[in-house]
């Protein structure tokens, strides 16, 4: 089985702290960690399992409105990766209580891009338990990944993030 590769920004944040803390659980025989503002398209390929992790910055139109983030140099380079062949979640960062008609939006920004590129997007995760209005990361009722919330409910991110990866091994492999 070919090892993991965990696609993350920024470094410093919560983004980054949660990247460790998956390969903690993981392990590093497991699963390798990048930057993404350190990474082109041959890297992401040679893995077929991967970990995307993103935070949301930004209000309105998170995409637009911030082009120096790690992601938006990431982004020029998605369409290059061969992602049909590739298994694929994403975690997000996200204030509930601050942002909550864009909770972790940048889930759903993702989703949105890795979607027509054909990559086999899990770990989908239900609204139970938090507390929005709405969210660009719902899709079919669910979010298109797992969203953290550091800055209000860190006491939940180990019990979320477990449960996450477990899923993610039982049933994808991971
Ligand atoms: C300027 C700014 C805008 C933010 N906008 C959103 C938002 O639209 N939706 C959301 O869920 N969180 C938003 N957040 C909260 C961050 O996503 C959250 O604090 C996250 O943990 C940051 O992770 P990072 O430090 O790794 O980037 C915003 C934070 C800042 C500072």
């Amino acid at each position: 089985m070919g090892k993991i590769g965990i696609f993350f920004g920024p470094e410093k944040g919560s983004v980054g702290k949660i990247a460790n803390l998956i390969v903690e659980k993981l392990g590093t025989i497991k699963a390798d960690l990048h930057l993404v503002k350190d990474c082109d398209a041959s890297i992401i390929d040679k893995y077929d399992k991967v970990i995307l992790g993103i935070s949301t910055i930004g209000t309105t139109n998170w995409d637009s409105e911030h082009t120096d983030t790690d992601w938006d140099v990431f982004q020029t380079h998605l369409k290059e990766v061969k992602w049909e062949n590739k298994t694929v979640a994403i975690y997000g960062l996200g204030d509930q209580i601050n942002y909550p008609e864009h909770f972790v939006d940048a889930i759903g920004w993702l989703y949105e891009k890795l979607n027509p590129l054909k990559a086999n997007i899990v770990g989908f995760c239900n609204k139970d338990g938090y507390n929005f209005n709405e969210s660009e990361a719902i899709v079919d009722g669910k979010f298109a990944g797992l969203p953290l919330d550091e800055d209000n409910e860190s006491e939940k991110t180990e019990e979320r993030l477990t449960a996450w990866l477990s899923e993610l091994i039982e049933n994808y492999n991971f």
